[in-house]
């Protein structure tokens, strides 16, 4: 479904409260919901071209989610970039843009108190207290309680995340399984940029020098990945051995966690482990804080 075209770019159908959607929603048949907070990049660009495969039309949903950042984190800096968001969505022929502002997803919203109004959330269990989740209590509780409003919202058919928040990917499948929500997930693949940074809106944060410090987590996912045929042990060794020498840079990296995880559970895999598994890295350059993993086979 697209409302027009001009020239080569379709233009997107802005929506942004549940009474248009709901509108709109019949028409548009197999449905995939690309779910971002904006700032869109590359990374966002392969989703939505992996979310058009899957359905007659696609749906991108913009929104910065305030219940999922904690109080020190960087919610108000978050780059909000709606204009060039919308351009992005046009040239990747996305159907329907929903950006609600936030009463429409907090309907009880108190703005003067900074209260958003929600009682009933969802819990991610033990998996969204581990990892991501120690580091950032009440984040996965944030994530799935959006995206289930996004779900019942948009009603997509499909939902497309991307693996580079593979312990997101992992909480929300699991969400959908155990509360039997009727949309089918899918990951798209992280893209990195040629020095290999994988793309994200938070790289804007970045300065020059902080960027190649940065670029010490993808060499040490890569090395542990080199080393999958060594084992668990081996894959955590090369990892660690390129961390221990980012300490030392200027800016220096300072790791949350580098963990190797079973991709559906994040559960750490033990020394004799064999099969699919995540290694998975967080970290600090400056103000900035980054995550990044790859999926590798043991
Ligand atoms: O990955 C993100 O951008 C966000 O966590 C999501 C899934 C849009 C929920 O706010």
């Amino acid at each position: 479904m697209t409302e027009s075209t001009d020239s080569a770019h379709r233009t997107p159908v802005v929506t942004r409260t549940a009474e248009e959607l709901r509108a709109l929603r019949p028409k548009l048949g197999r449905l995939a919901l690309v779910p971002t907070m904006g700032a869109l990049h590359a990374g966002h660009r392969s989703l939505i071209a992996a979310a058009r495969e899957h359905a007659d039309s696609v749906a991108v949903s913009i929104f910065v989610n305030p219940l999922q950042f904690g109080p020190n984190e960087d919610y108000d800096r978050y780059p909000r970039t709606f204009d060039a968001d919308l351009l992005a969505c046009s040239e990747e022929g996305v159907d329907v843009v929903f950006a609600p502002p936030v009463e429409v997803m907090y309907p009880d919203v108190d703005r003067s108190r900074e209260d958003l109004g929600q009682i009933v959330t969802v819990d991610p269990g033990p998996m969204g207290r581990v990892l991501e989740g120690e580091f950032r209590p009440g984040f996965f509780r944030g994530v799935l309680t959006v995206v289930n409003k996004l779900f019942n919202l948009v009603r997509p058919d499909v939902a497309v995340f991307g693996q580079k928040d593979a312990q997101q990917l992992a909480v929300v499948r699991r969400m959908v399984r155990d509360l039997c929500l009727p949309v089918t997930v899918l990951a798209g693949p992280t893209v990195r940029d040629p020095d290999g940074l994988a793309t994200s809106s938070r790289n804007v944060y970045l300065s020059d020098q902080e960027r190649a410090s940065a670029l010490a987590l993808s060499r040490a996912l890569f090395a542990g990945a080199d080393a999958a045929a060594s084992g668990p042990a081996g894959v955590l060794a090369a990892a660690r051995a390129v961390l221990g020498e980012a300490v030392h840079v200027t800016p220096p990296v300072s790791v949350d966690y580098l963990a190797l995880v079973d991709p559906a559970t994040f559960v750490e895999v033990d020394g004799d482990y064999r099969g699919e598994a995540v290694l998975a890295v967080a970290a600090w350059v400056g103000e900035t804080r980054l995550i990044d993993n790859v999926p590798l086979t043991l």
